[in-house]
């Protein structure tokens, strides 16, 4: 029976902190008229001193679960994609959500793919479902890119935001879901957006913080380029493998890096913008949180409903592409839970339960009182017996 990964929850985490380009032209030489035109970016949310990209992605992985009618002890595997993970190594962001959900029976690890990698976790988790090693997954996209970004740049700090977001795939025999997707990668090009040090090749040192090197590096122009191109290369690719045009598409679920790229893209593709979602005006740039950021606001706005056919297409830092076709689901209906294996608290309650039960009984068919006149002696029990 071939099986199929749908898409039966979804949830975002957003910090409440907002800041506007108002507030962004107080530090750096900018102005709201320049990054609303250049971008079409009115406002980012910025996260608190005590969010991480692992407390906001646990906190919109239990949203998509509750939506599911999934508990954490049903996730098999969890994936993370960021490119702010928590540590710059190891442990993964993955393993501290899945502590902070109490997923206990879940494998974890991150996807590292920058502003592509909910759509590479997104293809990666519906391959583990497919080929039936996991029934139930959560893919979360979630970034502090605030904590990366230069914010004396002013050609890169405009541009981001934080924010996470979340699917759960659940495996189920009807067809649906992600069905089919296009990964692509042009490392030669992996100079155009960067964190230069920090890691294994320049670690950090007092020279590396001296000159900022900690932070995102960019060359816009020629990122801009890279993306119209191949956005809509991946829409294109990944439609063809299932056979089927733009025509067929209810809506494409973009990258939320520029409103120009998302332009460029859909005069490419001949494709009018209204079937594209936008939200970048309120979140900025949230790299791997942004496609399921858009789509979340897309359902809840009912512009994306079960059975359409939509594609998420993204690009980023690598230089990374890719994009999935997916037939749109939501809940699955409740299925009766399988029956646990007892624990060993209840283990003990029924055995002591049965010993009681026993010893009650024994006490009601205790055998009347021995009667003295007629002494019982192993003979007389023995007696009859050959
Ligand atoms: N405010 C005012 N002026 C600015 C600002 C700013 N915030 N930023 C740059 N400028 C100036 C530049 O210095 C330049 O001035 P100059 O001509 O005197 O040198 C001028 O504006 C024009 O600069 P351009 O780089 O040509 O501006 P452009 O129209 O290309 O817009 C932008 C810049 C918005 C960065 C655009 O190139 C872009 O969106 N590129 C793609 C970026 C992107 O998507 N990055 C994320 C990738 S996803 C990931 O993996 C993280």
């Amino acid at each position: 029976m071939p099986r199929f990964a749908h898409i039966t929850g979804w949830g975002i985490a957003v910090p409440e902190k907002v800041l506007t380009n108002n507030d962004l032209a107080q530090m750096v030489e900018t102005s709201d008229e320049w990054i609303r035109t250049r971008t079409g970016i009115r406002e980012r949310h910025i996260a608190d001193e005590e969010e991480y990209p692992s407390t906001l992605g646990a906190r919109a992985a239990r949203d998509a679960l509750r939506m599911a009618g999934l508990s954490p002890r049903d996730v098999e595997m969890i994936i993370v994609a960021t490119s702010s993970p928590d540590y710059p190594f190891f442990p993964a962001t993955a393993c501290l959500v899945q502590d902070m959900l109490g997923a206990k029976r879940a494998g974890a690890f991150d996807v590292m793919a920058a502003c592509t990698g909910f759509i590479y976790a997104l293809s990666v988790a519906t391959a583990l479902i497919r080929t039936g090693t996991v029934n139930n997954a959560l893919v979360i996209g979630t970034e502090n890119l605030s904590r990366i970004v230069d914010w004396q740049d002013r050609n890169t700090c405009v541009l981001f935001g934080d924010a996470a977001g979340a699917f759960v795939l659940q495996a189920a025999e009807e067809p649906g879901g992600v069905l089919a997707s296009a990964l692509h990668c042009d490392g030669s090009a992996a100079d155009l957006l960067l964190l230069p040090a920090g890691g294994s090749r320049q670690p950090a040192s007092e020279e590396t913080v001296r000159k900022r090197m900690h932070y995102i590096q960019m060359n816009g122009r020629a990122v801009f380029r890279f993306a119209t191109r191949a956005m809509a290369h991946a829409v294109q690719e990944v439609l063809e493998k299932a056979g089927l045009t733009t025509e067929d598409v209810t809506l494409i679920i973009p990258h939320q890096a520029n409103r120009r790229i998302i332009e460029a893209a859909a005069k490419q593709l001949r494709m009018p913008m209204e079937r594209f979602v936008l939200n970048m005006d309120r979140y900025g740039n949230t790299s791997t949180a942004s496609i399921p950021l858009a789509a979340y606001e897309a359902a809840q706005q009912r512009r994306l409903r079960p059975g359409d056919l939509v594609v998420l297409v993204g690009f980023g830092a690598g230089m990374t592409s890719g994009a999935v076709l997916v037939r749109w689901t939501g809940p699955l209906p409740r299925r009766p839970r399988p029956r646990r294996e007892p624990g060993l608290g209840q283990r003990l309650r029924s055995r002591w339960q049965a010993l009681r039960q026993r010893f009650q009984g024994k006490q009601e068919e205790k055998p009347p009182a021995p009667q003295t006149e007629r002494p019982s002696t192993p003979e007389a029990e023995g007696s009859g017996q050959g």
